[in-house]
């Protein structure tokens, strides 16, 4: 049988990290864990709340109520890859939408949240044939990861394939306001104090702005061949 590895996904945002983790989980058969899911869904709770929104945080009150907060993932057949559910109820669109990405990044900036949410990837991911997309996998959760990436592309290119997106599936999104959320949320990611985006030392960087989804995935399974051969 061939050798499982863990594979860390980090990088930009709609760069094609969860599109490509979901082909590599499918095709290698490994779990699939996108941890941006994670932090969407504490964000919505905190919306929910009304502990946070976009003139407001209240940390310690949403520090306080972690301990309320229990997510999962469920494999949906028909879909191919795993829903996100907040204390039992699916959230999988809701977490998708423009209002929890203008609010997201905030969130993520608390360390207590991030020591949640890294315990329980932690545990997702103990065994190999691991495939985990975010901003700080290859850094922080997996420092280990025997194949680490690092998807970067121009912030225009990258808020053009999220305004595709969310207009195909129907929600009413301006351009200016995507490629505004694109460009905060990288300067709110990269500049936090708490494992700030950062490429690690040992990450392949893919710059894909003229990159289509299939190039970048054979790209990449070239990589997860040659690791695999080599461990
Ligand atoms: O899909 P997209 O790149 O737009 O975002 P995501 O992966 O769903 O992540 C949403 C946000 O969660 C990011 O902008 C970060 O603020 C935060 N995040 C994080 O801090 N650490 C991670 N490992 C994953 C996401
Ligand atoms: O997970 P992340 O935010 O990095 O990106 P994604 O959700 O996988 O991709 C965001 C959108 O960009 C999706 O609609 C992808 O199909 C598209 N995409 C693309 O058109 N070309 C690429 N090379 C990468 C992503």
């Amino acid at each position: 049988m061939r050798k499982k590895i863990t594979i860390a996904i980090d990088g930009f945002s709609s760069t094609g990290k969860s599109t490509i983790a979901k082909l590599i989980a499918k095709k290698y058969n490994y779990i699939y864990v996108d941890s941006g899911a994670m932090y969407r869904a504490v964000t919505l709770f905190a919306k929910q709340n009304n502990f946070v929104g976009k003139e407001f945080l209240y940390e310690e009150k949403l520090i306080s109520k972690l301990k309320e907060i229990s997510l999962s993932f469920k494999f949906n057949e028909k879909l191919g890859f795993a829903e996100m559910f907040l204390n039992g109820k699916n959230v999988e669109k809701e977490i998708r939408t423009l209002a929890i990405s203008q609010l997201v990044s905030k969130v993520a900036t608390i360390s207590e949240v991030r020591k949640k949410l890294v315990a329980e990837q932690h545990k997702m991911g103990n065994k190999s044939g691991v495939v985990m997309d975010g901003r700080d996998i290859g850094t922080v959760v997996f420092p280990n990861a025997e194949l680490k990436l690092f998807m970067t592309a121009s912030a225009d290119k990258r808020a053009t394939r999220r305004y595709k997106e969310l207009i195909d599936r129907g929600d009413n999104v301006s351009f200016k306001d995507i490629l505004f959320n694109v460009k905060e949320r990288d300067r709110i990611d990269s500049t936090r104090e708490d494992s700030p985006l950062l490429k690690a030392d040992d990450a392949i960087e893919i710059d894909n702005s003229d990159m289509g989804i299939q190039e970048q995935f054979e790209r990449i399974c070239t990589l997860i061949d040659r690791k695999v051969k080599e461990s």
